[in-house]
Order: structure tokens, then C-alpha cells, then sequence
């Protein structure tokens, strides 16, 4: 059952340090992440796998501390593009027509359409979208690293003002939206034991 795969996951407070994530699983992760669905295919985001220690260090303290940030195997940084404009969708367009060997002539009407719906998206409108993207991309993520029995915690606890500064973001049209730890848990991590709180099915789900 792919259910018991998230019965075993949980958001890990506390990584054994020396247990790392292989490049092989790393890669894995991530092509799940690429292939995670985006609202109209633009992919508006960009993840970014912070291995330098200095920074780690300095980004948990942006985190009150958390010490996930340190201690996982893998920090990795949903940071979303803040310049989603007409040349953003016309690049999305570029890539389809060679990817499925159309002709752009034939694309032109879905350019039309995509170019309308983020047009008529004010700045922060268009930020607030790209964001509801790359948390569903992070669901992706925790989903496929419990299938993985890789270890992991998403975490917005963080300010991401701060973490913009540390990483560079803003220059880059980038800004930090959530963050998954990936790693594996230490044997004695209090949270693994813990039961989980969830609404009941009744609570959650709906039949009209
Ligand atoms: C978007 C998001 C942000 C979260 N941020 C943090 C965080 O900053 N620190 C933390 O320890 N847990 C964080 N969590 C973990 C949640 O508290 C946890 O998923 C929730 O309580 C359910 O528990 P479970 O995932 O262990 O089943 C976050 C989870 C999500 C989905």
C-alpha cells in the first residue's frame, strides 16, 4: 500500500548526521521534482541544494535555530522567480516546440492564452502563484522520498528575507519559499514515535 509509505514518514526533527543521502537517491528526488506538475507547465521555480556548510550555518540561524538545517544530509531551497513575464512564457513555448517537434505557428495560441492569464496577475499575484507551485512540487518530494524510506522536513520556519540575503536570491530574480531537509533520522529522534494528528476522514472528505 503506497499509504504505509507515508504512515512512515514524518517531519523529522532530528537527522543523524552521518547518515547521508547518496547522489544516486539525491538525483532521484529531484527528477521527481522536475516531473511534478506546474500550472500551465512553467516550472516557476528553482531548487537549490546548499552544501556549503558556512551557509547552512548561517541560514539555520535565519531558521530560529532549527537544527534540521545542519544536521540533514541535504538542505534544499524552493526559491521562486520573481520576473514571470512574457519572455518567461515565451521560453516555456520555445522549449515545447522543440520538445514535441511542433511548429511555433501552431503554439501560438496557447502563448496567447498563457501570456493572458499571467498578464493579468499583478507582481505579487504572479509570486503568490509560483509559490502555490513549488509547494505542490515539495509534495511531490516528501512523497516520493517516503517511498525512498528517505528522510525528510519541510520547513517554511524561516525568514526569508533573511535567507534571500544569505543565498543571493533577490539579484537572481529568486526568492526563498520553502525548504525540504532530506536526510536520515537519528535512532532517537523523539518525533518518529509520535502518532499522527489528522482529521478523520469525515472531517476531510466530501461526497455531493
Ligand atoms: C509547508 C510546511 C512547512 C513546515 N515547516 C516546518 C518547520 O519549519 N519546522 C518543522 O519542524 N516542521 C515543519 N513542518 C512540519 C509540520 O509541522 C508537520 O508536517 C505536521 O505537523 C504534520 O506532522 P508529520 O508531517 O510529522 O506527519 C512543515 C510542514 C509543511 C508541510
Amino acid at each position: 500500500m503506497l499509504s504505509s509509505h507515508m504512515q512512515w514518514r514524518y517531519a523529522t526533527k532530528k537527522f543523524d548526521p552521518s547518515a547521508k543521502v547518496s547522489e544516486a537517491e539525491l538525483q532521484e528526488l529531484l527528477l521527481n521534482v522536475q516531473l511534478a506538475p506546474t500550472s500551465y507547465g512553467l516550472q516557476p521555480f528553482k531548487v537549490i541544494d546548499v552544501r556549503t556548510p558556512e551557509l547552512r550555518a548561517q541560514i539555520r540561524e535565519a531558521a530560529i535555530g532549527q537544527p534540521q538545517i545542519t544536521e540533514g544530509s541535504h538542505l534544499l531551497v524552493f526559491a521562486v522567480c520573481t520576473d514571470l513575464d512574457s519572455a518567461a512564457v515565451a521560453q516555456y513555448i520555445d522549449l515545447a516546440a522543440i520538445t514535441r517537434g511542433l511548429s511555433r505557428e501552431t503554439l501560438a495560441p496557447r502563448e496567447t492564452h498563457i501570456q493572458g492569464a499571467v498578464n493579468k496577475l499583478l507582481p505579487s499575484e504572479r509570486i503568490l502563484w509560483s509559490q502555490k507551485q513549488a509547494y505542490l512540487a515539495m509534495g511531490v518530494l516528501v512523497s516520493a522520498a517516503a517511498q525512498m524510506q528517505i528522510d525528510i522536513c519541510p520547513m517554511e520556519g524561516f525568514d526569508r528575507t533573511q535567507v534571500d540575503r544569505i543565498l543571493g536570491l533577490t539579484e537572481q530574480g529568486l526568492a526563498s519559499t520553502v525548504f525540504a531537509v532530506i536526510g536520515h533520522r537519528a535512532a532517537d529522534d523523539p518525533a518518529a514515535g509520535l502518532a499522527k494528528v489528522r482529521k478523520s476522514a469525515d472531517q476531510l472528505f466530501l461526497t455531493l
